[in-house]
Formats: C-alpha cells, sequence, structure tokens
C-alpha cells in the first residue's frame, strides 16, 4: 500500500510571517494525521522559518520549489542540494512546468537536477505533464514517456523508488479546470506503465504519482481516491491553511 503524499507548492508567495501564521492555525488541524506524508513547499526565502515554526519532531516535512546540480561554486543565484540538507529540507519540486516553461528548463537539466538530489538524499518530486494543444492532438502518452524517460533516465530502482512523480497537465494548473478523475487515473496508470517499462514491477507499484492542476478541497477525495493517484501536489489552494488541511484529509484512507 502506498502512502499518501500531499504537498503545498506556494510558488513566489508567502513572507516569513506569513508562512509562519500559515504553520500556526494549519498544524492544530492536522495534529493527528499520521497516516499521510505532508510536505510544505515554500519559496526559499521562508524555508528556515516554516522548519522553524513545525519544530523537528513534527511529522510534516519541508521541500524546495528548485535546485542546481552543482554541490557549491561560482554559481550566481542558484541553491544546491547541500544547502538545502542544511535547511533540513527533505524534498525538492524539479522540472515543475513552470521551470521548463518560463525558464527554459529541459528534460536533460531536470534529469541531472534528480541524480544530484538523490546523491544528496534528498526525494525529488519530478513534475511531468502535456499541454492543452498537445492533448488536443492526442499527443500527451508521447509527451509523457518522453519527459519521464528523459528526467528519470539512469536511476537505479531504489532511488525511483524515492523519487515522486507528479501528474500535472498544464492545462489545469492555475486555470480552475482540473482533469477529471478519470483522465488523471488514466494518465496515472500511464504513467506507472512507462515506470515498469524502466524497472521492475516492485519499483514500478512503489513509487507514488501525484495529480497536481487545481486540486481544491471539493475535488480532492475523488481524484485521490483513484487506484493509481497517491496524492497531491496544490498550488493555489495550498495558501489557505484550511483548505489545504481539507486536501490532506481527503487523503485519508477511511
Ligand atoms: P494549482 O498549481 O493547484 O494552482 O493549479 C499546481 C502546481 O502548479 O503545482
Amino acid at each position: 500500500m502506498r502512502k499518501k503524499i500531499v504537498a503545498a507548492n506556494w510558488k513566489m508567495n508567502m513572507t516569513q510571517g506569513e508562512a509562519a501564521r500559515f504553520v500556526e492555525s494549519f498544524l492544530p488541524d492536522i495534529d493527528e494525521i499520521n497516516d499521510v506524508d505532508v510536505v510544505i513547499i515554500p519559496p526559499f526565502t521562508a524555508i528556515a522559518k516554516v522548519s522553524e515554526a513545525l519544530g523537528r519532531a513534527h511529522n510534516i516535512k519541508v521541500g524546495a520549489q528548485n535546485m542546481y546540480w552543482e554541490k557549491s561554486g561560482a554559481f550566481t543565484g542558484e541553491i544546491s542540494a547541500p544547502l538545502l540538507r542544511d535547511l533540513f529540507v527533505h524534498y525538492v519540486v524539479l522540472g515543475h512546468s513552470e521551470r521548463r516553461t518560463l525558464f527554459g528548463e529541459t528534460d536533460e537539466m531536470v534529469n541531472r537536477k534528480v541524480r544530484a538530489a538523490l546523491e544528496a538524499k534528498l526525494r525529488p518530486i519530478v513534475c511531468v505533464g502535456e499541454t492543452l494543444d498537445q492533448r488536443d492532438k492526442g499527443n500527451w502518452e508521447k509527451i509523457l514517456t518522453i519527459q519521464l524517460r528523459g528526467s528519470l533516465a539512469g536511476l537505479k530502482p531504489k532511488e525511483l523508488q524515492d523519487t515522486v512523480i507528479a501528474y500535472e497537465p498544464v492545462w489545469a494548473i492555475g486555470t480552475g479546470r482540473n482533469a477529471t478523475p478519470q483522465q488523471a487515473q488514466e494518465a496515472h496508470a500511464f504513467i506507472r506503465k512507462i515506470l515498469r517499462e524502466m524497472s521492475d514491477d516492485t519499483t514500478a507499484d512503489r513509487v507514488r504519482i501525484q495529480y497536481g492542476g487545481s486540486v481544491k478541497p471539493e475535488n480532492a477525495r475523488e481524484l485521490m481516491s483513484q487506484p493509481d493517484i497517491d496524492g497531491a501536489l496544490v498550488g493555489g489552494a495550498s495558501l489557505d491553511p484550511r483548505s489545504f488541511a481539507q486536501i490532506v484529509k481527503a487523503a485519508r484512507q477511511e
């Protein structure tokens, strides 16, 4: 049984003060929950504040939204995996569609980052997903195959098992238009099939695949009750502690 994983991708939002206030009101709401992995992914500038507000004992992990593949050196403006580890970061989002389209990240770059993250014992959350045009042309399977094979190239089974995949159809991100549970399940099952081809049955069955794209309290439960949907990567609705807590609760298997 795969443990669900629900992550808050705050993108370029939240000051330190706002982040601390979020944690303060979010924590009591999900206090009892330990059957779902919860990850908060602030901008770099609020990571330390969130870690501090959470306290080290709590069952919520902190993530980062990006990193560079080199460990250190003359790379002005970049952040490395060891620097993230230094802030008690456990997860890192890699290859988000905003990074791919606005900042020119390719599958090859994402792959270098994924390997560097795993080497530093960070768990990558690797995003894949097709655009509306690609879906309309019937190309989504081809696009997902290229992205998965490129971004995850060379990973050993154990490394794949430590990796989380986020299926985020680009047409559903920030648009209010989520994939239907059936569309999402179809894509997730397809992703698992590709993972099986790239590794083995056990590995493919263990990898957690999150859905992302306009996840809200109202649609979260139905999406996450699909057999191959193992959680959610939540943007807009994760900025509000109440709605993010509702989404976390929607992931519980009762
Ligand atoms: P959204 O963003 O929930 O605002 O659609 C999801 C994401 O980009 O991870």
